[in-house]
C-alpha cells in the first residue's frame, strides 16, 4: 500500500503505481483551495450529524468525527497544520488528518458523499461569505459618498459630456450618482446571494445516493434554503460563481470611472480635488510629485476582476455534465477577484472619505465653456416663447459671438444680445450665473440642491 499521505490511499485500490510527478502538480488545488478549510470542516460536520441522525453511522463515531473535525480546523488556523500536495486537495487534507486524529471512524465520513457534492458545497459557502462581505462594503462606500454630497450639496461643478463642459451641476449631484450606481451593484450581489442558496450537499457523486440521507437538514445547519433538485446540476452549476464574478466586475468597472474621475480631478490642470496624502504616494525622482497611485490601482483591477469572469465563463462554456475537472480552476479566479474588489472597495472607502473638492477651480470650470446656453435656450422659450428649436438658433449665434470676443456668455452686453434677437431683456442675465442653472434644474432627480438633498435624505435613512 502507498504511503497515507497520498492520494492514492483515499483511491489507490485499483491503482498500482503513484501518480508521476507532474501529474500530482497538474492535479493539486491545496496550494488555493486551503483557503476554503473553514467551509470545508463545516460542511461534514453538518454532514456527519446528519448521518448519525440518519442512523447511517452511530452516534459516537459521528461525536469522534464531529470533535476530530474541530481539532483539525484549529490546527489550520493556528497554522500548524502541514498540507501535503499528494493529498490533492483541502478535502483529502482534512481527511487524512482527521483519520490520524481520531482513527478508523473517520473513514465513515464520506459515507453518501462525493467530493463533487462536497466541492460545490465548500466553494458555495465560501462565495456566500464574500457576497456577505461585498454587501457590506459597498454599504460603507455608498455611505462615503454620501457624506462628501451632503457637505458638497450646494457646490457648482461642471457637469461634462464627452469630457467637454455641458452645463453646471453640483458636486452633491456628482457623488450622488455614484451612490445609485453602488447601489445597483449591492442589490446584484443580494439578489445573487438569494438565487445561489441551495445545499448541493447530498448530490453526491452525480446521481444522489442509495443512503436514507436528509438533505433538508444538512442544507438548513450550513444555512441554505433548501437543498438544490437535480443531483446532476447540483455538483456541475458554477452559476453562482459566475454571478459573482459578474456583480464583481460591474462594481469593479464603476469603481474605475470614478477612480478615472478622481485621476483626472487630481491633475495640476483641473484641481478639483485634493486627495489626501494618506492614498498618494511621491516620486523616487521628481520630489513635487503627489501621484493618485492608489486610484489607478482601482482602475486597473476593473480589467483583472473582469478577465477572471471571462475566464471562468470560458472554461464553462464547453463542458458536458455533471462534474469534469476543469471545474477545479475555477477557484482561483474567484478567490483573486474577490480579495481585489474587497481590496478595491476598502481603498475606495478611505480615499472618498478623506477628499476634499476644491470650490474656486470648481467653480470657475464650472462657468467655462459657455456652460449656461441651454439655460438661455430654456430663458427664450420660457420668456419669449420662442419655439425651442429657434431658442437653439438664436443662442448658438450668441455662443459664436461670445467665442469671436473671446468672452463669457454673461459678459455680452444687452445691447450685443439684442443684435441677435430683439426681444432680450436685461432678466436674461438672472440664468446666466451657475448658481441660478443648478437652482433652475428642479425636475425629479435633477441636480438643483433641493432635489439633490432630497435624494441625500431618502439615502441616508436606506443605509442608517
Ligand atoms: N479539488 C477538486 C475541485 O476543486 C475537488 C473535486 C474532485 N472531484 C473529482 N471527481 N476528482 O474541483
Amino acid at each position: 500500500m502507498s504511503d497515507k499521505k497520498s492520494a492514492n490511499a483515499m483511491w489507490g485500490g485499483r491503482f498500482s503505481a503513484g501518480p508521476d510527478a507532474i501529474m500530482e502538480a497538474i492535479n493539486a488545488s491545496i496550494g488555493y483551495d486551503q483557503k476554503m478549510a473553514r467551509q470545508d470542516i463545516e460542511g461534514s460536520r453538518a454532514h456527519a450529524a446528519m448521518l448519525a441522525a440518519r442512523g447511517i453511522i452511530n452516534d459516537s463515531d459521528a461525536t469522534a468525527i464531529r470533535e476530530g473535525l474541530l481539532t483539525v480546523l484549529s490546527e489550520i488556523e493556528a497554522g500548524n497544520f502541514a498540507f501535503s500536495t499528494a493529498l490533492e486537495d483541502i478535502h483529502m487534507n482534512v481527511e487524512a488528518r482527521l483519520t490520524e486524529i481520531v482513527g478508523p471512524a473517520a473513514g465513515r465520513l464520506h459515507t453518501a458523499r462525493s467530493r463533487n457534492d462536497q466541492v460545490a458545497t465548500d466553494f458555495k459557502l465560501w462565495v456566500r461569505g464574500q457576497m456577505d462581505a461585498a454587501i457590506e462594503g459597498l454599504s460603507a462606500l455608498m455611505a462615503a459618498f454620501v457624506a462628501q454630497a451632503e457637505a458638497g450639496a450646494d457646490m457648482v461643478m461642471p457637469g461634462f459630456t464627452h469630457l467637454q463642459v455641458a452645463q453646471p451641476v453640483t458636486w452633491g449631484h456628482h457623488m450622488m450618482a455614484y451612490v445609485e450606481m453602488f447601489a445597483r451593484d449591492r442589490s446584484r450581489f443580494i439578489d445573487a446571494r438569494k438565487r445561489m442558496n441551495e445545499s448541493p450537499l447530498g448530490a453526491a457523486a452525480l446521481a444522489g445516493t442509495s443512503f436514507p440521507i436528509d438533505r433538508d437538514m444538512t442544507a438548513q445547519a450550513l444555512g441554505f434554503d433548501r437543498p438544490s433538485a437535480n443531483s446532476l446540476d447540483a455538483v456541475s452549476d458554477r452559476d453562482f460563481a459566475l454571478e459573482f464574478l459578474t456583480s464583481c466586475s460591474i462594481c469593479a468597472t464603476h469603481i474605475s470611472r470614478i477612480a478615472e474621475e478622481l485621476v483626472i480631478w487630481s491633475s495640476a490642470q483641473f484641481r478639483f480635488v485634493t486627495i489626501s496624502d494618506r492614498f498618494s504616494t511621491g516620486s523616487s525622482i521628481m520630489p513635487q510629485k503627489k501621484n493618485p497611485d492608489a486610484a489607478e490601482l482601482l482602475r486597473s483591477k476593473a480589467g483583472r476582476i473582469t478577465g477572471s469572469l471571462v475566464a471562468l465563463l470560458t472554461i464553462m462554456k464547453g463542458l458536458p455534465l455533471a462534474y469534469s475537472k476543469d471545474m477545479q480552476e475555477d477557484k482561483e479566479q474567484v478567490f483573486d477577484a474577490a480579495d481585489s474588489l474587497m481590496l478595491s472597495l476598502a481603498a475606495l472607502t478611505g480615499m472618498v472619505a478623506d477628499m476634499r473638492p476644491n470650490p474656486e477651480p470648481l467653480r470657475l470650470a464650472a462657468a467655462s465653456g459657455f456652460s449656461t446656453a441651454t439655460d438661455l435656450a430654456d430663458w427664450l422659450v420660457r420668456a419669449l416663447n420662442m419655439p425651442f428649436r429657434d431658442a437653439h438658433h438664436v443662442t448658438g449665434a450668441l455662443v459664436k459671438m461670445a467665442e469671436d470676443q473671446g468672452c463669457d456668455l454673461h459678459q455680452l452686453s444687452l445691447e450685443q444680445m439684442q443684435s441677435v434677437e430683439a426681444q432680450i431683456t436685461d432678466a436674461v442675465y438672472e440664468v446666466l450665473g451657475v448658481e441660478n442653472s443648478v437652482a433652475s434644474r428642479v425636475s425629479y432627480g435633477g441636480t438643483a440642491p433641493a432635489q439633490v438633498r432630497a435624494q441625500i435624505k431618502r439615502w441616508k435613512e436606506a443605509l442608517a
